[in-house]
């Protein structure tokens, strides 16, 4: 019964329809599983050995049962009785050897494509992640590699077991009398077509409840995000979501029943029809022996390898499907693998050169990455990857921010500023051009140095869904508890943190929800600090915050600025003021350059966006 078990399950869990599969598939899957092959040639040596063990107790019964009749002599048959014991001692110690092994090369196999698909993922660039959907990156990382592993270990084992008991119960029965074996083999069509059927319909329903399921799990962690949540109790509509949520619960639930009976139906079948032919095998077995044809031990063993016979059969008639399935699984999992990262370190990389460290872009031009240069149609759940990016959105951009200078970029939403400022980590590569520090191509540096030298405060200063503590460690790990409170002084938290009762014990809920805005602002400016980069890009955001936080986080930017080089998209006339030069951004060109009284003098663009903008914030702040 549990060979039918795993059918069943392997039906139900056929989320694909398992078609083609790619060439060279089951080469790289070999590859995979070659740090296991010890285990797997024990693995199958001891399934072998399991097999002959199945095969031979039916026969040593009938010997048995011949033996009493012929009335041999009570050591012949308590001993074989003895001998089936101790074989049935001996498969159950295989058979646990054998659970050890598989469970050893299924687990195994599960940790390898984990962290080889989360190591790599891990390398993609932010491009890839701006387009993909987390919730099928993770799925790729849970289902389908553990799709893969299931697949792998009980589709291998079983189809070895069962071409080696189904040949041997073949032998065997047909040596001990053709005529009963064909007679029993008559009755497989009418078992093996329904089955089959019934395999295909389980799939079915498989497959729309793992969709439906998936939606629901989208719905979910969705809404159930603080921002999402928000966003619903602001502007959605609670009765639709909820009605939308119970159609898909109701479906799911109909499909439980649904396959329930499916299953139900199934394994009445798989007890039924064996029966039935074990009866057809006493009945002709029975007729043959009394007329002297056959000997009565060799009726019970036909009897008893009949079910040696039928549940291989079965299995194997669906093989075909549960290897396919294994091996869609597997793709689905080196598909990811196969996504080359765009951004990668040369192996002649360098770290940046120790000293004050100055920013310069010559000739920059950049365009983002289209859609399939950077991910996959299949993680992002769309048909086809849009076609956007690619355009240019950078054209010829020359500057330079000397060591311990403060460059300001001023300009329009959408001038591409924040695109700028994301050359410089490198979070994207040039199209032609350089961005360098110090001199040197940041392509020419290696990422750790990179990551040690640039500190980025972005507008949407991401946190951890962790303690404050955590989340400032982020940046420095062997930071002590002294400079963890004097970045937290220098970023103006200490009385926040202060009043909180768990203080830097407390959590700051997902993407930092319980802070307010300008708090959790000065929280990536401590982190920042923290971390002492000798370059700070800042995406100087604070239109959005009251004036009192906005004098707040002022403040703790003078300190991240202080002494260090620094581009800074700013909004603010004290910020620009400062700037030993300030330029002007439009459409992605630079169209003015110089600092505040030079442009004001000029009368331009700057001198518009002065009087438009940045004299009234002033005024206001
Ligand atoms: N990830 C992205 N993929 C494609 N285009 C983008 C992406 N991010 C920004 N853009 C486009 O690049 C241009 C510049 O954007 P951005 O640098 O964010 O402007 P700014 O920061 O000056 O407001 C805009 O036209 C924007 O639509
Ligand atoms: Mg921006």
């Amino acid at each position: 019964m549990y060979d039918s078990w795993m059918f069943m399950r392997s039906a139900m869990n056929r989320a694909d329809n398992p078609g083609q599969v790619r060439r060279g598939t089951l080469r790289r899957v070999a590859e995979f599983a070659r740090p296991h092959w010890g285990k797997l040639a024990v693995f199958l040596g001891l399934t072998m050995v399991d097999a002959v063990l199945a095969v031979s107790t039916p026969v040593l019964a009938g010997r048995v049962v011949d033996g009493i009749i012929a009335r041999t002599s009570i050591q012949i048959v308590v001993g074989t009785a003895a001998l089936i014991a101790v074989i049935a001692v001996v498969s159950a110690g295989t058979g646990i050897v054998e659970r050890w092994q598989s469970a050893r090369i299924g687990e195994g196999l599960i940790y390898d494509l984990r962290r080889a698909v989360f190591d790599h993922v891990q390398r993609m660039p932010v491009a890839f992640f701006t387009r993909t959907r987390t919730g099928a990156l993770v799925s790729r990382l849970n289902n389908d590699v553990i799709g893969a592993q299931r697949a792998f270990t009980t589709s291998l084992s079983g189809l070895v077991t069962n071409l080696i008991q189904l040949a041997l119960s073949l032998g065997v029965m047909l040596t001990l009398s053709w005529q009963v074996t064909v007679l029993a083999l008559i009755l497989l069509p009418a078992f093996l077509l329904p089955a089959r059927r019934m395999g295909n319909r389980m799939a079915d329903l498989g497959r729309e409840a793992a969709g439906l399921n998936a939606a629901m799990t989208t719905q979910m962690t969705e809404r159930f995000s603080a921002p999402g949540a928000t966003l619903v109790k602001l502007f959605g509509h609670p009765e639709l979501e909820a009605e939308e949520f119970g159609d898909r619960a109701r479906r799911v639930r109909d499909i439980g029943v649904r396959t329930a009976m499916a299953t139900r139906w199934f394994i009445t079948g798989m007890t039924l029809l064996p029966t039935l032919a074990q009866a057809l095998v006493y009945g002709v077995g029975g007729w043959l022996a009394l007329r002297g044809d056959l000997a009565a031990g060799t009726v019970v063993t036909l009897a008893l390898l009949l079910t040696r016979l039928y549940t291989p059969l079965t299995a194997l008639a669906n093989a075909r499907v549960d290897i396919m399935t294994a091996l869609v699984s597997f793709e689905r999992v080196f598909e990811v693998l196969d996504v080359q990262p765009m951004i990668t370190e040369r192996p002649s990389a360098r770290p940046v050169p120790p000293g004050p460290v100055s920013v310069e872009f010559s000739d920059v031009r950049f365009a983002y990455p289209a859609a399939d240069q950077v991910s996959l149609a299949s993680l992002e759940e769309v048909a086809n990857l849009d076609t956007r990016g690619g355009q240019e959105v950078l054209h010829d951009i020359s500057f330079r921010a000397e060591a311990g200078q403060l460059v300001a970029l001023v300009g329009s939403s959408g001038a591409g500023k924040s695109t700028m400022a994301s050359l410089v980590p490198r979070l994207y590569d040039v199209s032609s051009g350089s961005v360098a520090l110090s001199g040197l191509d940041v392509r020419d540096l290696t990422f750790e140095s990179i990551r040690a030298t640039v500190g980025v405060v972005t507008q949407d200063g991401h946190l951890f869904h962790d303690t404050i503590e955590a989340n400032l460690r982020y940046a420095q790990p062997n930071a002590s508890v002294d400079e963890l409170w004097d970045a937290i002084r220098r970023a103006r938290l200490e009385d926040l943190v202060l009043s909180l009762p768990d203080g830097l014990d407390t959590v700051v809920g997902e993407r930092g929800y319980r802070l307010s805005g300008g708090e959790r602002q000065r929280l990536t400016i401590a982190r920042l600090l923290l971390a002492r980069p000798r370059v700070v890009i800042l995406d100087e955001a604070t239109a959005h915050l009251d004036s009192e936080s906005e004098v707040a986080v002022q403040a703790a930017l003078s300190e991240a600025l202080e002494g260090r080089t620094a581009v800074v998209i700013a909004h603010r006339l004290s910020t620009i003021r400062e700037a030993d030069q300030i330029l002007v951004v439009e459409d992605g060109r630079i169209v003015e350059r110089g600092t505040h009284d030079e442009l004001i003098d000029a009368n331009g663009r700057y001198a518009e966006l002065h009087r438009t903008q940045f004299a009234i914030r002033e005024a206001n702040a």
